[in-house]
């Protein structure tokens, strides 16, 4: 069992009493590109990161337990904005597929940094949905799964996300990323094998906190629908390069932001399967171009860290998630990973920004039911 899973379970019997029936955990992602495709129907490409969310979970009254925040809620309280919405949201989920599910209690431990755009909320769900799963015999298929979690967090919390964080979280394996056409749900592994090319992923957390995410999310949403309906196609997926002269202003701004990561999803997985790092590395760069310019949805300190990455010779770098603040990535040479993080961190401190903290995550594994 992982430490996580050791601490949910320790905590479940301090707790209640009772050793847990089952340990599922569920890990937090980053996007290596693909941003904000997966509400057009269109591709990402995420894989999993090796911070998890863990649930030891039982049959029993309605008890959730988080050791991060050090709090017990309960299932029937209504919706109260904290984190036992994920539960109760997922449980409301099953219910709503028409599959039911008992009483059960369960105490969380996580250690995906919460608010920076890892999506540790997708992990708390995702942990849920596979426990309660497995609890009550439910059996169903990890797309079901990955649907019902989406459906929770659009329909229960009241958050308008796509499907790519639940996806991300439930089907990626360890050592790949995982390709999703976000329209047919078809999710294929691609082999990420960044050790033996030398390479390491580095996140650059700017800890600046995605205040605008929301409304800027929602207003991304919504103009990317406006341009679909000036187009004529049921969403952007459709569209293609030369429908683009037919839109102006924001909408042709987002509208090409759309087609353009989507072919470059496209490409990023066939240089992924060839091997062609420094393809990768172009195409992610240009996604972040892309994003500053015409979503608009990139800060001064996620451009800085993917300006700062480009000058060391770093082959790729990004922005990763919603954007608006939080996390960006960049693919960077693993003997020059320390040196790019202790430049990041003097110009940050030079330009009066947050002090950047930074991660190096390898593809990791999915959700598993640990015992
Ligand atoms: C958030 C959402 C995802 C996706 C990304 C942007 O992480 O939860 O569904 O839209 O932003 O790519």
């Amino acid at each position: 069992m992982r430490e996580i899973e050791e601490q949910a379970a320790e905590a479940y019997t301090e707790r209640f009493g009772e050793n847990p029936e089952l340990i599922a955990s569920a890990p937090g992602r980053i996007n290596l590109i693909g941003e904000h495709t997966d509400y057009n129907g269109g591709f990402v490409l995420p894989c999993a990161v090796s911070r998890r969310v863990a649930v030891a979970a039982g049959h029993g009254s309605g008890e959730l337990y988080s050791t991060n925040f050090d709090e017990g809620r309960r299932m029937d309280d209504g919706k109260d904005s904290s984190w036992a919405d994920y539960p109760r949201g997922v449980a409301w989920a099953f219910g709503e597929a028409g599959r039911e599910v008992g009483d059960f209690r369960a105490a969380y431990a996580g250690d995906v940094p919460l608010g920076s755009g890892l999506s540790s909320s997708a992990a708390i769900e995702a942990a849920t949905v596979l426990a309660l799963d497995a609890l009550f015999r439910l059996d169903m298929d990890r797309r079901e799964l990955a649907v019902l979690c989406q459906r929770a967090e659009n329909e229960f919390v009241g958050v308008q996300s796509g499907i790519m964080d639940q996806y991300a979280s439930l089907l990626c394996e360890e050592g790949s990323a995982l390709l999703v056409d976000c329209r047919s749900l078809e999710a294929q592994n691609v082999p990420l094998d960044l050790e033996k090319v030398n390479l390491t992923l580095l996140v650059c957390d700017t800890r600046v906190e995605r205040g605008l995410a929301d409304t800027g999310y929602n207003d991304r949403r919504a103009a990317c629908e406006r341009a679909a309906r000036t187009l004529g196609v049921k969403e952007l997926r459709d569209a293609r390069k030369e429908d683009l002269g037919r839109l102006s202003g924001e909408e042709l701004k987002r509208a090409r932001h759309i087609v353009t990561e989507n072919a470059r999803v496209l490409e990023a997985t066939d240089a992924l399967r060839a091997g062609d790092f420094p393809d990768l590395g172009r195409l992610m760069y240009a996604s972040h171009a892309s994003m500053r310019d015409d979503f608009e949805i990139s800060t001064r300190e996620l451009d800085a860290f993917v300006e700062l990455a480009e000058a060391a010779g770093a082959p790729g770098a990004r922005l990763t998630g919603a954007g608006f603040g939080g996390c960006a990535i960049a693919l960077a040479r693993t003997g020059e990973t320390e040196a790019l993080a202790r430049d990041v961190t003097r110009a940050f401190a030079e330009r009066g920004f947050e002090e950047p903290v930074f991660y190096k995550f390898g593809p990791s594994a999915g959700a598993e039911v640990a015992r």
